[in-house]
């Protein structure tokens, strides 16, 4: 291309500037000029370039798609999204939890799967996980959980004796510590794993006719995995390799997609199901809930520009719309408020403004004003006005996503039913689900894991954690540590 031909570098006020490569100088030998306004420009925005990553999954990649409405639900809920053949924009992000930006996408976590529907009723998000249960079920133990999986204060290392420390003392942690020592604790690719919403939430038809639902969005690209050995040398040669491999398959037209189906309870069975439905570290056995099919997610646009589509995306979980709600869970209570707050933090008050965070139906709200709000506001400024600003139409839209409770303030997990217990769904997951070979692996990286600096009382815990999931299990991983008989 003709020099003559590129576009003239400017400022980022638009003045073109005349060297991308030299500062103004009093003659080529002498000191720099301030009045180099170009120059100081871009140091500056060089010292700003960076925002804080998010607190958990910092280190993530996503892309755009469409969901399409395959099958009838309309009898479950009236959200516009799930209506028969409605097909919804969509933005998702995949993460892990504990590592920061820079690190290694095929480090053994969690991955999270947030979706973004950009609906007919304002934008609808789904911030879920690769695992249908989670490690605790109480929002008070949240932050104490993620520290404990990130790094110690005195010399900053990430501590396997901090971790199996906070597990072995949460022993509701069991199920979804048994899921991730599994083979699908480091999938392959992010196209080849599940999401689920993990959470129970609510949903009312037209009639208010209130469900309990389970979302599971099922790969179609079939569950793959890495051992622990191909993670370990992936890390090392390309720790990238999860946020590569998704950006080109869609680069070179192979989009991946979910098929989402839900579980799908009737409110009432809710007060009476052997298992609290609304603890998030349990699920809905498929025998008592089976799958209905849905519709399915496909991803076929890769961001343009990696920082304001994907670094500057804003997920939240209380972002629901009409015909879906919250249940009581106190897992999803807690996240209602703690998403929202974070997005100030990182981004701003007014986040939702960013391009890729906005609504694609107009907006009506009474927000005014803060840092960087760019969509004009008008009056009136009020509510409630006679000067025709936009008022609630709750005939329209009723609270129809609401259920009854009682009961004096207390602090306690749920009450317990028939079939709660911390350990039970998790000895079900490595004796029934998993083979013999996926057991071995199981047990191989349980032990790799706690030979790794966990202390001798914690090791104790560890051993009891594990018999009590499975005593078989629980003793190969004692014969595993210490090299002899239990
Ligand atoms: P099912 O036999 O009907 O379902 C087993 C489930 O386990 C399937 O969803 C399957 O996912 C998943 N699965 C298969 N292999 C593994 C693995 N190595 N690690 C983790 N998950 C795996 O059994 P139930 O519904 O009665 O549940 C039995 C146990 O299965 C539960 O205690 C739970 O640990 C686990 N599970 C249950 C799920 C549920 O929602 N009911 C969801 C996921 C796990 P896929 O079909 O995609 O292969
Ligand atoms: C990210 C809080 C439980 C999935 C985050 C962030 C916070 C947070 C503050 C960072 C948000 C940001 O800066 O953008 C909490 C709290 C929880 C909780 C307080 C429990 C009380 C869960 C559970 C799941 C989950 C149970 C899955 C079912 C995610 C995902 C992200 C995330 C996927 C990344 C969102 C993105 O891609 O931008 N969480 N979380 N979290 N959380 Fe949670």
């Amino acid at each position: 291309m003709n020099n003559d031909d590129r576009k003239p570098t400017t400022t980022d006020a638009g003045i073109p500037v005349s060297s991308d490569e030299h500062s103004l100088s009093v003659g080529p030998d002498g000191p720099i000029l301030l009045q180099d306004h170009y120059l100081i420009e871009q140091m500056a925005n060089f010292n700003r370039e960076r925002i804080p990553e998010r607190q958990p999954h910092a280190k993530g990649g996503g892309a755009f798609g469409h969901f399409k409405v395959t099958h009838d639900v309309s009898a479950y809920t009236k959200a516009a999204v799930f209506q028969p053949s409605t097909k919804t924009d969509t933005l998702i992000r995949f993460s892990t939890v504990a590592g920061e930006q820079g690190s290694p996408d095929t480090w053994r976590d969690p991955r999270g799967f947030s979706l973004k529907f950009y609906t007919g009723e304002g934008n609808y998000d789904m911030v879920g996980n690769n695992t249908p249960v989670f490690f605790i079920r109480d929002p008070m133990k949240f932050q104490h959980f993620i520290r404990s999986q990130k790094r110690r204060a005195d010399n900053g290392l990430r501590d396997h004796d901090m971790q199996w420390d906070f597990w072995t003392l949460s022993p509701e942690s069991a199920h979804q510590v048994a899921w991730l020592m599994g083979d699908r604790g480091i999938p392959k690719t992010w196209r080849h794993m599940n999401g689920y919403s993990s959470h129970t939430y609510m949903w009312v038809n037209g009639d208010g006719v209130r469900f309990w639902v389970k979302y599971h969005f099922k790969t179609d690209q079939g569950i793959d995995f890495l051992t622990q050995t191909e993670a370990d040398r992936l890390a090392g040669t390309d720790g990238d390799y999860h946020r590569r491999d998704l950006f080109q398959a869609i680069k070179r037209g192979d989009y991946p997609s979910w098929t989402l189906k839900v579980q799908i309870m009737a409110f009432d069975e809710a007060r009476t199901y052997r298992f609290n439905p609304f603890d998030l570290t349990k699920v809905w056995p498929h025998g008592d809930y089976p799958l209905h099919e849905v519709g399915r997610l496909t991803l076929d646009r890769n961001p343009s520009d990696f920082h304001t589509e994907i670094e500057q995306a804003a997920f939240e979980p209380n972002n629901l719309v009409p015909g879906i709600g919250v249940s009581p869970d106190k897992m999803l209570l807690g996240r209602l408020f703690a998403y929202a707050d974070a997005h100030r933090h990182r981004l701003g008050v007014n986040y939702k403004q960013i391009p890729v965070n906005r609504p694609t139906v107009p907006v009506h709200s009474y927000s005014k004003d803060g840092a960087m709000r760019v969509q004009n506001v008008s009056d009136p400024v009020y509510a409630p006005n006679s000067k025709g600003g936009p008022k609630a139409n709750g005939t329209r839209y009723p609270e129809t996503a609401i259920w009854e409770a009682g009961g004096e303030f207390i602090r306690a997990a749920y009450t317990l039913r028939k079939d709660d217990d911390d350990f039970g769904q998790a000895g079900t997951l490595v004796r029934k689900v998993m083979n013999d070979e996926q057991r071995q692996r199981l047990v191989s990286n349980v032990v790799g894991h706690l030979k790794d600096g966990v202390s001798a009382p914690v090791l104790q815990r560890a051993f009891e954690y594990w018999r009590n999931i499975d005593r078989e299990i629980g003793d190969q991983i004692f014969k595993g540590v210490n090299g002899s008989s239990a």
